[in-house]
């Protein structure tokens, strides 16, 4: 039976613009992730990802909804609260030049957590851990003597991941983590993450705009748009034909096989604004499927298959063999 780890119920997160119009970031969302797999979130620029793991590290606060961890609320408890799941739930972040304090020897920055949280451990134990973590990230231990400016970005990409995972986290959300990258080591990075992954079994949220990165390194993976998730599922069978159309056009700008002919939606015109979204299905503006319904009605996810559910009035269905 799998096991969840994270749900999101009727999560709803609202921002002000510089006209102080408001901005759904995400829109009444749900989701559940499960111990052990890599769950992918991606759509366009926008769309809510980051406030989505944002959230979910309480970087950000929902304005309703619930957010649970292994069972117990984590998005209405005091912060002296969450400070017991804090170790447990961690981020790598898109930019690896902000997230890390520059001033700081990459040693000090990978022991402090452990002064913090492992009091347990004495001075030489605590060394010998951020060396190992070194090691694990595919470093030398000798780059803990060294200051964040004298790494290239993949070797920084490496210190923000051996930092997410020096207290042995069970979660982590990594949004973008290669995306400030140059091109030849993404695949170095995003690989690492892979195989950490497993060597501690985390459940990770690995969040793109990307739909081959997500596609290639998750188990199931959570199409948005406009702050909702229009689509979610299990790899393979949204691989074997996409239900809903923006997953279909997404598909078919990146040049991936999703199942179908070559008559496949391409995405034409602008995502709407947040401060001022579409009546009915958020999509419809752009859907060449459009029906008056669509306009009218929101519709919610619902379920094609099991482990597969996509938030559409017309899905596209696959016949099974
Ligand atoms: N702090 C903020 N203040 C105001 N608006 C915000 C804030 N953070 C995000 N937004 C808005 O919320 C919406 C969702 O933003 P978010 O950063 O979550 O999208 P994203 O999917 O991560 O995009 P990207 O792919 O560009 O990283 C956008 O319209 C964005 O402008
Ligand atoms: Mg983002």
């Amino acid at each position: 039976m799998k096991k969840e780890l994270i749900r999101i119920e009727h999560v709803t997160k609202d921002f002000r613009d510089s006209n102080r119009r408001r901005v759904r970031a995400v829109d009444d969302l749900s989701l559940s992730i499960y111990e052990g797999e890599t769950f992918g979130l991606v759509g366009e620029s926008g769309c809510g990802k980051s406030t989505t793991g944002n959230l979910l590290v309480r970087l950000l606060k929902a304005n309703q909804g619930k957010i649970f961890y292994k069972g117990t609320e984590i998005s209405g408890i005091s912060e002296r609260e969450f400070a017991k799941y804090r170790r447990e739930i961690q981020m790598v972040f898109q930019d690896p030049y902000g997230s890390i304090n520059p001033r700081k020897k990459i040693g000090w920055l990978l022991e402090e957590p452990l002064k913090i949280h492992r009091k347990d451990l004495s001075a030489e134990e605590r060394r010998r851990m951020a060396e190992r973590m070194l090691e694990v990230v595919g470093l030398d231990k000798s780059f803990g003597r060294r200051y964040p400016k004298a790494l290239s970005g993949g070797q920084r990409q490496r210190v923000s991941i051996a930092l997410a995972l020096i207290l042995n986290p069970s979660f982590v959300v990594a949004d973008e983590p290669v995306s400030a990258l140059d091109v030849s080591i993404q695949a170095q990075i995003l690989n690492l993450l892979a195989s950490l992954k497993k060597e501690f079994s985390l459940t990770l949220l690995f969040i793109s705009h990307d739909l081959n990165v997500v596609s290639y390194l998750s188990d199931r993976i959570g199409i948005m748009y406009l702050g909702n998730l229009v689509e979610v599922g299990r790899v393979e069978l949204i691989e074997r034909g996409a239900a809903h159309p923006y997953t279909r056009a997404l598909f078919s700008a990146s040049e991936r096989e999703s199942g179908r002919g070559p008559d496949e939606p391409v995405l034409t015109g602008d995502v709407p604004s947040p401060s001022d979204p579409p009546a009915g299905c958020p999509f419809h503006t752009r859907c060449p499927y459009c029906q008056e319904v669509c306009r009218r009605e929101k519709p919610v996810l619902r379920e094609i298959e099991e482990g597969w559910s996509a938030a559409c009035h017309f899905p596209f269905s696959v016949e099974l063999p």
